[in-house]
C-alpha cells in the first residue's frame, strides 16, 4: 500500500470512483452523468433530474410518470412524525428539525434489505417524497399552526412553495424554484455527500444516512453559507457601503460568505445561472434593493480576491431567489436539504454497488508509554 501525504481538509485527495457528477473547477464545467447543467436547467425538471442521478438514465414520459406519481403518493408524514416535530422548540433551527426527524423515519421504516432494489427505490422515493413535507411542517408547527397536508395536483416544486405558504404558488416562481433545486441536487464530494458515504459504508439504514448528511450541510462553510449571505447584504445595507464594508472585513481576515470554492476558481456555474434566475424573478415580481448589492459585492470581490480564484459560488445568488419567492432566511439550508437528498441517495446507492467501509488513517502527534500520575500528583 502506498503512503500518502496528509493533506489537510483531504484537499486533492480522491475519496472514491464516481459516475455521478463531474466538476471542472478552472473552466467552470458542472456536469450530472455527462450532461451539462446548463442543458438540465433549460430543460429538465428536479424529479426528472434525480431520477438521471440515482439510476443512472434519463427516464422515458412512462417511467418518470409512474416515479412522480410514487413521490406524490408518498408525500404525507405519520401523525406521530408530525406529533413528534410539535414538541421540538420552536427556536431551534429548521435544519437540525430536519436532521432529527430524518433520523426518525428509520424508526418507523425499520425493515432494512439494502440488496433488494424495491427497498432501495422505496427508501428514494419515501425522503424525495417527505422531506419537503418536513422542512414546511417545522415552518408551520412553529409557527403555531398545523402543518398543511400536501397537494396531489400540484409539482414537487409548487407545492412545497404552498406547504409553506398556504397558497399555490405562480406557475412562473415554481419553475424558478424547480430549476433552484436541480442545481442543488449534486455536487461530487463535497462534505455533506462525503459524510453521507461514510455513513453509507457502514451499511446502516438511508435514513441515517441522510440525517448525518443533513448535519454536515448545516454548517457555515457547507450549506449554511446562504443564510450568511443574506444577513451579510442585509448588514452591508446600501451599494455605497459595499466597498468599505469589504474592505473592512478583509482587513479583519473574515471571510466573505457565497465566495470561494474548494473547487472552482472562475465563477460558479451555478452562480452564474442562479444570477439569471434572479433578474427573472425582479423582473416579473418586482426589483429588490439587495441585489444591487450584491452585483456591486460581485464586483469589488472580484477586483480584491479574483486573481486568488475567489469569484461568487453558488450560495451567492441562491439566497437573493429564495428569498423573493417567499422562503425565510433560516429555511435556505433546509432547502439545499431537499435539494441535495437526490445526489446524496444517488452516491448511497452508488456507495453500496461495490461496498468497502471507510477506515482511513492517521499521522499520530502525541505521546507514546505516558506515565499515568496518580490525581493527587496532578498540578
Ligand atoms: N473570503 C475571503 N477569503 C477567502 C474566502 C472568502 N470567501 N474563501 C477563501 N478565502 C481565502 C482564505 O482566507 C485563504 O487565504 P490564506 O491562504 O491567506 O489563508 C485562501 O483563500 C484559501 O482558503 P481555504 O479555506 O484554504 O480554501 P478552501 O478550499 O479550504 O475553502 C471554502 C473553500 C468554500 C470553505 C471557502 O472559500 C470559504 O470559507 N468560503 C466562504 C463560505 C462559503 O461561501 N461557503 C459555501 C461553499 S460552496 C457551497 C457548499 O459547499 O455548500
Amino acid at each position: 500500500m502506498t503512503v500518502c501525504e496528509f493533506r489537510a481538509g483531504l484537499e486533492g485527495v480522491p475519496a472514491t470512483q464516481s459516475s455521478i457528477s463531474f466538476v471542472d473547477g478552472q473552466k467552470g464545467i458542472l456536469e450530472y452523468r455527462g450532461i451539462p447543467i446548463q442543458e438540465l436547467a433549460a430543460k429538465s425538471t428536479f424529479l426528472e433530474t434525480a431520477y438521471l442521478l440515482i439510476w443512472n438514465e434519463l427516464p422515458t414520459r412512462d417511467v418518470l410518470a409512474d416515479f412522480e406519481h410514487e413521490i406524490q403518493y408518498h408525500r404525507r408524514l405519520k401523525y406521530r412524525i408530525r406529533d413528534m416535530m410539535k414538541c421540538f422548540p420552536e427556536s431551534g433551527h429548521p435544519m437540525d428539525a430536519l436532521q432529527a426527524s430524518a433520523a426518525a423515519l428509520g424508526l418507523f421504516y425499520s425493515k432494512r434489505a439494502l440488496d433488494d432494489p424495491a427497498y432501495i427505490r422505496a427508501a428514494v422515493v419515501r425522503i424525495l417524497a417527505k422531506v419537503p413535507t418536513m422542512v414546511a411542517a417545522f415552518q408551520l408547527i412553529r409557527k403555531g399552526n398545523d402543518p398543511v397536508q400536501p397537494r396531489d395536483d400540484l409539482s414537487y416544486a409548487a407545492n412545497f412553495l404552498y406547504m409553506l405558504s398556504e397558497q399555490e404558488p405562480d406557475p412562473f416562481a415554481a419553475r424558478i424554484f424547480d430549476v433552484s433545486l436541480m442545481l442543488h441536487a449534486e455536487h461530487t464530494i463535497n462534505a455533506s455527500t462525503f459524510s453521507a458515504m461514510v455513513t453509507a459504508s457502514t451499511l446502516t439504514d438511508p435514513y441515517a444516512v441522510i440525517a448525518s448528511a443533513v448535519g454536515t450541510l448545516a454548517g457555515p462553510l457547507h450549506g449554511g453559507a446562504s443564510e450568511e449571505v443574506v444577513e451579510m447584504l442585509e448588514e452591508i445595507g446600501s451599494v455605497e457601503n459595499v466597498r468599505p464594508f469589504l474592505e473592512d472585513r478583509l482587513e479583519r481576515k473574515q471571510r466573505i460568505m457565497g465566495f470561494g470554492h474548494r473547487v472552482y476558481k472562475v465563477k460558479d456555474p451555478r452562480a452564474i445561472i442562479l444570477q439569471q434566475l434572479a433578474e427573472q424573478l425582479f423582473e416579473k415580481f418586482g426589483q429588490d434593493k439587495f441585489y444591487d448589492i450584491a452585483v456591486e459585492l460581485e464586483q469589488v470581490v472580484e477586483e480584491k480576491l479574483g486573481h486568488r480564484g475567489i469569484f461568487p459560488n453558488v450560495d451567492f445568488y441562491s439566497g437573493l431567489v429564495y428569498r423573493k419567492l417567499g422562503i425565510p432566511t433560516d429555511l435556505f439550508t433546509p432547502v439545499f436539504a431537499i435539494s441535495r437528498a437526490a445526489g446524496w441517495l444517488a452516491h448511497w446507492k452508488e456507495q453500496l454497488g461495490e461496498n468497502r467501509i471507510f477506515r482511513p488513517t492517521q499521522i499520530y502527534t502525541g505521546l507514546h508509554s505516558a506515565p499515568y500520575v496518580p490525581i493527587d500528583e496532578r498540578q
